[in-house]
């Protein structure tokens, strides 16, 4: 077997783990979700939610993929003593690295959106009317031609491995992200309107908060959030070194993902209820605050249009948040299947890499061109249904075919107390019980609606 490569430093895991972690789920959904479902109590549940239930996931993804250090097939169908738990194992990581590869292949697309939109910013700058045109209408060519360009993006950096791809370039992005957001918070905040999209985002309707519609769209956001159920964050947990502290570390990813999906609600928000001061519409015919992609690819860049020659800048700097964060979370993507594919056969990670990616391209290009009959189905198969199945079926692995002594070991070794931890009293009837139900209960929810 060819060296796995590892993380070099704890820093670099994290960059690369809330690279992951923090995507287009963060910035889009996110807000928008907690302004149609009472504002402040959505981000409570939220926060809840992603501690209570989102974590203890994370965590047995990461304590499995290091223990195993192995890719999430080998991993799953290593783990149990009879033939019966290797096959659903094997069944189960197979499936994993299908549904990472598929939600790669839509997630592309949508960040080939963002690219185009984000050079959409520059043709206006320089006056191209044709260029910003073409950069901003929905067509199958500049679909294709823009996803093609942001799967090499994501290509290039993985097919340069761990350190010398993911850990480098999440190391350069992540902080580029901080940046940006923060300096897009303190302008948009500025706007006029600003104020009654935090009042809307902050203040909580607690009437909502036993909704139950509330707390299924908080955990499934979680989850998703979190890049949890396919094998990302176990691959990357593979990578960790022997000597770090697990719990403190999984739990660190999950504050700084929710940290940054709070802070892209001051920026969404605000700005949405700016463009309402501009005589934008924001609200949808049925009384909902408008989502999606009206959201992010007409309202928001007619409020860019409104600014004057700012626009341009603010324009430039939103869609490059968007494309730095699609990046780090597609190259966790690609990932899941290429570190398969490296530790099955007998090839170079370069190859398997660009193999790899062109099939996921040629994905891609079949939901390009057939978009409206196969691109929401897609979407819903994998984020809906198979990510939070395969989010049981892996704590099911961490709560009962895993011996639980060698869990143990695995987190002692950067964290010599934990026995005695509240951690190690409380995750491992977490995983048995608790999460598989509760799980199951989301998933009911789904397949009901
Ligand atoms: N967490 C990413 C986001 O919020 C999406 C993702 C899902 C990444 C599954 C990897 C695996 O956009």
């Amino acid at each position: 077997m060819q060296n796995r490569g590892q993380f070099s430093s704890r820093f670099g895991f994290l960059m690369a783990a809330t690279g992951s972690a923090v995507g287009l789920g963060n910035i889009w959904s996110f807000p928008t979700n907690t302004a149609s479902n009472g504002g402040g109590a959505f981000v409570l549940a939220y926060f809840i939610l992603a501690f209570s239930l989102a974590y203890p996931a994370l965590m047995a993804e990461l304590i499995i993929g290091r223990h195993t250090r192995s890719n999430i097939v080998a991993a799953l169908s290593g783990a149990g003593q009879r033939s019966l738990a290797r096959n659903v194992g094997k069944f189960t990581g197979l499936y994993g690295v299908l549904i990472a590869s598929v939600i790669l292949s839509f997630y592309a697309l949508v960040a080939g959106w963002m690219m185009a939109h984000l050079l959409a910013a520059v043709a206006a700058a320089a006056q191209y009317e044709r260029a910003l045109d073409w950069l901003t209408s929905f067509g199958t060519a500049r679909n294709v031609i823009f996803c093609s360009l942001f799967s090499l993006l994501t290509i290039f950096v993985v097919a340069h491995g761990i350190e010398r791809g993911i850990e480098r370039w999440s190391r350069r992005l992540m902080p580029a992200l901080i940046t940006l957001m923060l300096a897009l918070i303190a302008y948009v905040l500025t706007l006029p309107g600003a104020t009654t999209g935090l009042q809307l985002y902050l203040l909580p309707d607690f009437s909502q908060i036993s909704n139950p519609q509330l707390l299924i769209s908080a955990l499934g956001q979680a989850f998703f959030s979190l890049s949890l159920g396919v094998g990302t964050m176990m691959v990357y947990g593979s990578y960790i070194r022997a000597e770090e502290n697990l719990p403190a570390t999984g739990a660190l990813v999950t504050l700084i993902d929710t940290a940054i999906a709070f802070l892209a609600g001051l920026i969404i928000l605000p700005a949405l209820f700016a463009a309402q001061r501009k005589g934008l519409q924001i609200y949808n015919t049925d009384g909902s605050l408008i989502s999606g992609p009206g959201l992010i690819f007409e309202t928001l860049p007619m409020l860019f249009a409104a600014m004057g020659v700012i626009g341009y800048l603010v324009s430039f700097a939103f869609f490059t948040l968007m494309t730095i964060a699609a990046l780090t979370s597609s190259i966790s993507m690609l990932e899941v299947p290429v570190a398969y594919a490296t530790e099955r056969f007998e090839l170079s990670r370069r190859r398997l890499t660009w193999i790899v990616g062109a099939l996921i391209f040629t994905c891609s290009t079949v939901l390009a061109v057939n978009f409206d009959a196969l691109f929401d189905l897609v979407v819903d198969v994998t984020t809906k249904y198979s990510q939070p199945l395969l989010g049981i079926v892996i704590c099911v692995f961490a709560g009962w075919v895993f011996n639980r002594n060698r869990l143990l070991a695995e987190i002692q070794r950067g964290y010599p107390n934990a026995e005695h931890s509240l951690f190690w009293k409380l995750w491992p009837p977490y995983v048995r019980y608790f999460c598989p139900l509760l799980i199951i209960a989301v998933f009911a929810q789904a397949v009901i609606h």
